[in-house]
């Protein structure tokens, strides 16, 4: 009987998996997890075919620079491949210090944790810091790392329209001034590419009490001076009190930071789980973090690049009559508003060679399906010339 019981519920779950519709529709229509055969820069090859990548967040085009890979490969000699172990234990290595103060410093903090991966660190800045009985105010389009942070917190949650002070205000309204209060948001959105609006939001976090988390994965590298992020491009270091991101976009590699003060760092490292029980960054990841920061600071040309790119592909779209969302920022999403539609300017940009993401509700809100794309300085004018011929063949497909 017992023994019926446990097949019956496992094969619930299984069923589960068997009928999944988003996992049909989508070995069906293979929108995603293609697999290049090969990448030099912007250049991939998919199923023998050479493309132009469209959608990478190597913003500063660094994933290919000589000094970064030679920094990766000696990293290996040196340390070996992998730590095999958690930082509480036997993970920890003078490189990951080494880089820990060097992103402090770069970014005028006091301390910094690094970790596997932009997720996880993004995920522990909330988690760690928030539980049950505090409220999380945050803005809608967040990032499911940020969500997932909350989710694991236990803390109560308001959400307010995205990247909308005013709406943020009114939320406040009805909660008691003693309740302890965490605002989280992003500095860049990844999707709309939109920089978020920190004057307000801090100015009103301040006069409520709100402790800050601002994720800046897609900031770090491309705003702010040499890079230093949404942050530093607003002169307003002192109103967030955790800054995170990823090393896996400007910093062409993979890993994740947290930086605040000495005391907020030193609890994360205490109590954040993500953080406790989970293996230190390999070395040669930290190196090719490493090595792109000091690029950061001794060669402007490759933010000085990405924003020429930005302007030249901005107008481009705008040419073309599409809708960018406003984007601000080399993330630049083309909006399209049905699925249908967003499958086939997807697949007459494949045809022609450029290669692109598609991101369709629930992904993003209802009626903002769209086409995220992302310009690199490692584009060349040739790319871009190439990238006009395709949205000009997929407007006409429309
Ligand atoms: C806003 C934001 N935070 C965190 C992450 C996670 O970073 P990673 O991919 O390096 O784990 C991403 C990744 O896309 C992101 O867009």
């Amino acid at each position: 009987m017992a023994l019926t019981l446990f097949t019956k519920s496992k094969k619930a779950i299984i069923e589960r998996c068997h009928d999944d519709y988003a996992t049909k529709m989508r070995l069906k229509y293979k929108p995603y997890y293609h697999a290049m055969e090969a990448q030099q820069g912007t250049k991939i090859r998919l199923n023998g075919k050479d493309m132009i990548m469209l959608s990478s967040n190597d913003y500063l085009g660094l994933s290919f620079h000589p000094k970064v890979i030679e920094a990766c490969a000696a990293a290996a000699r040196i340390w070996g491949t992998s730590t095999t172990g958690a930082r509480i234990s036997n993970g920890s290595r003078a490189y990951h210090l080494a880089l820990e103060e060097k992103l402090a410093a770069f970014l005028g903090r006091e301390a910094c944790h690094i970790s596997v991966a932009g997720y996880v660190s993004c995920c522990s800045a909330v988690a760690a810091f928030a539980q049950k009985g505090d409220l999380i105010l945050a803005d809608k389009n967040i990032h499911s790392c940020l969500w997932d942070g909350i989710r694991l917190s236990m803390a109560a949650v308001e959400r307010f329209s995205h990247n909308n002070p005013e709406d943020l205000r009114q939320v406040l309204k009805g909660v008691p001034h003693n309740t302890p209060k965490m605002l989280v948001m992003e500095g860049v959105y990844s999707m709309e590419g939109h920089i978020c609006r920190l004057p307000e939001l801090a100015e009103i976090a301040d006069d409520a009490g709100c402790f800050t988390v601002l994720d800046d994965a897609h900031g770090f590298g491309v705003l702010g001076k040499q890079g230093r992020g949404t942050v530093d491009h607003f002169k307003l270091n002192d109103k967030v009190d955790i800054y995170c991101g990823s090393m896996s976009k400007s910093l062409a590699s993979t890993g994740g930071f947290v930086t605040g003060t000495k005391e907020l760092i030193e609890y994360l490292r205490t109590n954040s789980k993500q953080t406790l029980f989970s293996a230190a960054l390999s070395p040669s990841q930290a190196a090719t973090a490493s090595a792109s920061l000091d690029i950061m600071q001794s060669e402007p040309q490759h933010l000085e690049r990405l924003w020429r790119n930005t302007r030249k592909y901005r107008e481009m779209l705008k040419g073309l009559g599409l809708d960018t969302w406003e984007s601000e920022t080399p993330a630049v999403p083309i909006v399209l508003g049905s699925k249908e539609l967003v499958y086939r300017f997807w697949q007459a940009l494949l045809d022609k060679g450029v290669f692109t993401v598609m991101s369709i509700a629930p992904a993003v809100p209802p009626g903002k399906d769209l086409i995220r794309t992302a310009v690199s300085a490692l584009h060349s004018d040739e790319d871009l010339e190439k990238i006009h011929a395709a949205m000009s063949y997929a407007v006409k497909r429309l």
